[in-house]
């Protein structure tokens, strides 16, 4: 699968543009910066719920009103202490237990990293099953997020092991990555769940589709796959060319609406949720909140320049409205 020279061309830039972001989502000093920044927590609303739990409690209930399902990250990702990592898995249970006091949708999605994965593999599958056995016991779904390539083995394996004793366990595959038709053979046959999405990260050619319309194309046959032989799978993207022609090929094949969901990302294309939920199908979005969303937010910069450009013109704006003693506190 290959853009053409043209294609490769064109995306330069928006390619640049994009690992620059990457990196810096993995900067820690950048991120001390910019969750001190006011303008930058102002501009951050728009893809996070809130700081808080009870923030979140509140944009969970609006969406579920207005006919949304929903899936909640607890923000947060790269733990570097058993600590912090069992700290993590707790504040998942505690959103399990006010999920089902409230009867709001039992669907949460974490990372394997902030659950500690690259501090003790024994003690991350311990958090994640502390999670899923909680999720177990309040009929809720855990989903767990794909990060880049260098934890996609480990990933899988994690899950395949909690899936044979809990089945209400998933994850997610790339259609960037090159290897992702293997996996979803795989999991296709263990019934594991599915999310299937683009991908945030940035990847090596070796690995990855460097062209978008590889990407888009490689989505577009998983998407088949899944449809046809997956276990109830979750199609994660706001691309309407692709959700059209997922909604033809259900209808076409006979796959009722019930055996499949769109997902997408808490403040991206409402209008689109919107419309599909109108239309009759599942649309579940994904709704992160706390104090860590530094990377999160870099991942959805780096997916759109336009972003940039609204970022840039709230701090412009905040700049000239703010009084001159404050400004450059921040
Ligand atoms: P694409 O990037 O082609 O965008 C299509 C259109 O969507 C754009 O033209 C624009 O209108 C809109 N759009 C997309 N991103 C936007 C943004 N940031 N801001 C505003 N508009 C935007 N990735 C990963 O690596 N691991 C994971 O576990 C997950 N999990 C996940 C869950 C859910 C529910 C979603 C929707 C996405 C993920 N992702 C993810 C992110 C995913 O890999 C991908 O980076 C984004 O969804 C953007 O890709 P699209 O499929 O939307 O297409």
């Amino acid at each position: 699968m290959s853009g053409g020279p043209t294609t490769m061309v064109r995306e330069a830039p928006a390619h640049a543009l994009r690992a620059a972001f990457i990196w810096a989502s993995h900067r820690r000093r950048l991120a001390r910066m910019a969750t001190r920044s006011r303008v930058t927590r102002g501009t951050v609303r728009r893809f996070v719920a809130g700081e808080s739990l009870p923030e979140a409690l509140e944009a969970l209930a609006r969406l579920h009103a207005s006919g949304m399902k929903t899936t909640v990250d607890v923000l947060g990702e790269a733990v570097t202490s058993i600590d912090e990592a069992r700290a993590a898995a707790d504040r998942y249970l505690d959103v399990l237990d006010a999920l089902a006091e409230r009867g709001l949708d039992g669907n949460v999605s974490l990372k394997l990293t902030q659950m500690g994965l690259e501090v003790d593999r024994a003690a991350c599958l311990e958090n994640v099953r502390r999670i899923v056995e909680r999720a177990a016991a309040r009929g809720a779904f855990v989903r767990v997020d794909m990060e880049d390539h260098c934890r996609t083995d480990q990933t899988l394996a994690i899950v395949r092991e909690l899936h044979a004793s809990h089945p209400n366990v998933g994850t997610v595959i790339q259609s960037y990555l090159r290897r992702s038709a293997a996996d979803v053979e795989v999991l296709d046959r263990e019934r594991i769940a599915v999310r299937l999405c683009k991908g945030a990260y940035d990847e090596p050619a070796s690995v990855a589709y460097p062209a978008k319309a590889d990407v888009d194309a490689s989505y577009r046959d998983l998407a088949a796959t899944l449809l046809r032989e997956g276990s109830y799978p979750a199609l994660a993207t706001h691309d309407p060319a692709i959700i059209d022609v997922v909604c033809r090929l259900a209808a076409r094949e006979g796959i009722g609406r019930d055996k499949f969901e769109f997902q997408m990302l808490y403040g991206i294309r409402r209008d689109l949720q919107e419309r599909l939920a109108g239309d009759g199908y599942t649309v579940r979005v994904y709704v992160p909140f706390g104090t860590e969303w530094y990377p999160y937010y870099m991942r959805r910069l780096a997916e759109r320049p336009a972003n940039v450009l609204f970022m840039a013109r709230s701090v412009l704006r905040e700049g000239r409205h703010r009084p001159a003693a404050t400004a450059g506190r921040t």
